[in-house]
């Protein structure tokens, strides 16, 4: 039956919800449901899991772009109906899974996937997997930087260590492009964050028509805006607002809230490099990232300073942490000092939180190392 615009409503179907994820199952993953004994990295890329009734499932991640064409779809099909009998699945850091049920069949897979030039075999154990990231200038209006390129660059560069797995511990790098912080920016070992540095502008022609005054007046953090009458272009009054560029930390939030609020800038919006944070409760507590780099221009389409900061921290780390150590749990070992002293990273006063419950951040005990790297 057809979409009938003159009767809307007619043989509409509504409230079904998601298909149920078991229709979708392997057999190999249904059989044993529930059943799983242990499991092992066979290789990068290459997991195997053993059931309780001595089946096994052999598991190929391939590493993808998460913004794909439906003709790259059709390929993953074309390699699930080929290798696993037409079952796939897409991890939570949108990498892509292919499942078979015997050893013998593996190899054949993962050289069909590398050879396809756009499925990297990789991902598992302690090494740097997809970066989980958000819609940049592709998408959404309030961006301060891309998504989709930041991520290819660095990714480029990281490459070699989506393929191996001789980190201490795996590394997960996210990105977002403002700080909305779309997905796991805030709780990752490593964050690229889009920033603006310019208070927003007022466009008093629409202001009063397009905006819920109020709406945007509590939008801000800083209780930085406040009502008041403006003039637009034909000299009118109008009811607008002012903001207190003092106090405005260029969040952004007023846009989302009002359209006639805009604060996009090409040389003011740029990258900031937080570190550290996890969502895991394996050892310690899940952690917050934490702001270390405060600003990066954006220069795309390579994004280079961006790429060498993102590189920079994963080797120091890679060369100074210790086993099963994620980045912030070697950062609060060694201190925040020593981090930015074995970085190399300019330590400036933006790094010191000044919002609300910042006193807690501040030292409040003389232990501390020297470091002759704060001039
Ligand atoms: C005006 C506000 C927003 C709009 C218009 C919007 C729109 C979208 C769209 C169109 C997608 C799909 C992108 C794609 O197909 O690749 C998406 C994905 C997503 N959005 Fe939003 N979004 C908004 C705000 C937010 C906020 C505030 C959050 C989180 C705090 C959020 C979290 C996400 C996440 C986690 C995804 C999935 C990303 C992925 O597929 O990996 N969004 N959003
Ligand atoms: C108490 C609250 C939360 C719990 C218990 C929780 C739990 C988890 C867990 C266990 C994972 C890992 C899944 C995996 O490794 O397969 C995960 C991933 C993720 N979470 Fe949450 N989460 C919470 C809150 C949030 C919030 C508030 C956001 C966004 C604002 C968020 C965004 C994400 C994203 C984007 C991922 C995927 C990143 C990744 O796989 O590493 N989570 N979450
Ligand atoms: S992080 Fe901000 S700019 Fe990026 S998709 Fe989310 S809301 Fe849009
Ligand atoms: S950008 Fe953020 S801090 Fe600045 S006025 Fe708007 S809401 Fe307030």
């Amino acid at each position: 039956m057809g979409y009938d615009p003159q009767n809307p409503m007619k043989d509409r179907i509504t409230d079904i919800g998601p298909p149920h994820y078991e229709q979708f199952f392997p057999p190999v993953i249904k059989e044993n449901y529930g059943k799983w004994l242990y499991h092992e990295i066979l290789e990068p890329g290459v997991l195997k899991h053993v059931s309780e009734t001595g089946a096994e499932c052999y598991t190929v991640r391939i590493g993808s772009a998460r913004l794909i064409s439906t003709s790259l779809i059709n390929d993953y099909c074309d390699m699930a109906d080929k290798h696993c009998d037409g079952y796939l699945r897409f991890t939570t850091r949108n990498n892509v899974e292919f499942m078979v049920d015997s050893a013998d069949k593996v190899q054949a897979l993962v050289d069909d996937c590398n050879a396809h030039g756009m499925m990297p075999v990789g991902g598992t154990g302690a090494g740097v997997t997809n970066i989980v990231h958000t819609q940049g200038w592709v998408h959404c209006h309030t961006p301060a930087t891309d998504a989709s390129g930041v991520v290819k660059a660095v990714m480029d560069e990281l490459f070699d260590y989506f393929t191996s797995m001789t980190l201490p511990a795996q590394v997960r790098v996210a990105l977002a492009c403002c700080l909305n912080m779309c997905g796991a920016v805030h709780c990752s070992d490593i964050a690229i964050l889009g920033v603006h540095r310019k208070p927003p502008l007022i466009d008093n022609d629409t202001i009063t028509s397009v905006c819920e005054l109020p709406l945007a007046i509590a939008a801000c953090p800083l209780g930085a805006i406040k009502p008041a009458k403006g003039v637009n272009s034909k000299g009118e009054e109008v009811k607008s607002v002012t903001v207190n560029v003092d106090r405005c930390m260029f969040c952004g939030n007023c846009y989302t809230m009002c359209p006639s609020m805009p604060l996009a800038d090409p040389e003011g919006d740029g990258i900031a490099i937080l570190v550290g944070g996890k969502i895991s409760n394996s050892r310690s507590a899940p952690k917050f990232s934490k702001l270390v780099i405060p600003f990066l221009p954006n220069n795309p389409p390579r994004w280079p300073e961006t790429v060498e900061a993102v590189k920079n921290i994963l080797e120091v780390y890679a060369k100074d942490a210790m086993k099963y150590e994620r980045v912030g749990e070697w950062a609060e070992r060694i201190g925040w000092e020593k981090f930015f002293e074995k970085c190399n990273i300019p330590f400036t006063d933006k790094s010191i939180d000044d919002y609300r419950l910042a006193y807690d951040t501040w030292r409040t005990t003389t232990q501390f190392k020297f470091t002759s790297h704060i001039k």
